[in-house]
């Protein structure tokens, strides 16, 4: 696993969109997956004033978004879908014929869940997963003890994610507690994988995550089986990891970036 820190939130944004945009512009039909959250709010705002200024371009990328919560139509203030489109989807060329997401009305839960994963699989796949980490190691929606092979299905929420999001809802009793989730094993099938994490509260997560052993007591902790796994946290959130100083060093002297193989390659070789 990479591990980048940056010293604020608005670092974590530049580096994330920087991410990104180089992706589309490698592969203008990325399929790309998406969270909800705080955490990428800011990166979506980036990525909108981006395409306003024609830096990135939608217009042939597909989206598929981890989660939504059950009992909620697309049109709900707090649905998921909701919240795509205020933060993003309204705001970027991208088609809506090209928006993937998970109904919270589905008829039949199996089917629409199969159906979902079909389409992901019908379409090449998921090229870069974009991912937020809840203070209980959970990615998407899948709490402790989640499969580390699940796929994409319905799950019960705990008590502390239901509190978690409690502040969007006017109380608890109206916080849905189940939701539909991409699985584990849907997560680590995509190509590239780029955590965000911002903030104190989420820094047992992100140390359990990265320096943990691998459980699924922190599904995120899964993650350290991808081979393209990258997280992007700020200080505060980096503050339980025990290695720092390695992932600091590493960052430092990246070979790339110093241009180690060219120099090689540009060197007379001894008589
Ligand atoms: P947050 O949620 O970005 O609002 O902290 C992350 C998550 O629960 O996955």
């Amino acid at each position: 696993m990479i591990v980048i820190i940056k010293p604020d939130p608005d670092a974590v944004t530049r580096y994330a969109y920087d991410f990104v945009r180089a992706k589309l512009t490698a592969k203008p039909n990325l399929v790309l997956g998406l969270p909800t959250g705080s955490t990428p709010q800011r990166l979506y705002k980036a990525l909108a004033e981006g395409c306003r200024k024609g830096e990135v371009d939608f217009s042939r990328v597909h989206t598929f978004n981890l989660d939504e919560y059950i009992g909620l139509a697309p049109d709900h203030p707090q649905s998921y879908f909701h919240f795509m489109r205020v933060n993003l989807f309204d705001h970027v060329n991208l088609p809506p014929t090209n928006i993937h997401f998970l109904s919270g009305l589905p008829d039949d839960v199996e089917t629409h869940c199969e159906d979902y994963e079909r389409q992901i699989r019908d379409l090449g796949g998921i090229d870069l997963q974009i991912l937020g980490i809840g203070r209980d190691g959970h990615i998407g929606f899948n709490e402790p003890t989640s499969s580390l092979c699940s796929r994409t299905r319905d799950k019960t929420l705990t008590r502390d994610t239901i509190e978690d999001n409690r502040r969007f809802f006017e109380n608890e009793d109206e916080v849905p507690r189940w939701a539909l989730t991409m699985g584990v094993g849907t997560i680590l099938a995509a190509r590239d994988l780029l955590v965000l994490a911002t903030g104190r509260a989420k820094a047992e997560a992100i140390a359990a995550m990265v320096e943990g052993p691998l459980t699924a007591m922190c599904t995120a902790s899964a993650l350290q089986m991808h081979p393209r796994a990258r997280v992007v946290c700020d200080e505060a959130a980096a503050a339980k990891l025990d290695h720092d100083e390695y992932y600091r060093w590493m960052q430092e002297n990246d070979f790339r970036m110093r241009g180690v193989l060219e120099a090689g390659r540009s060197r007379k070789p001894k008589k």
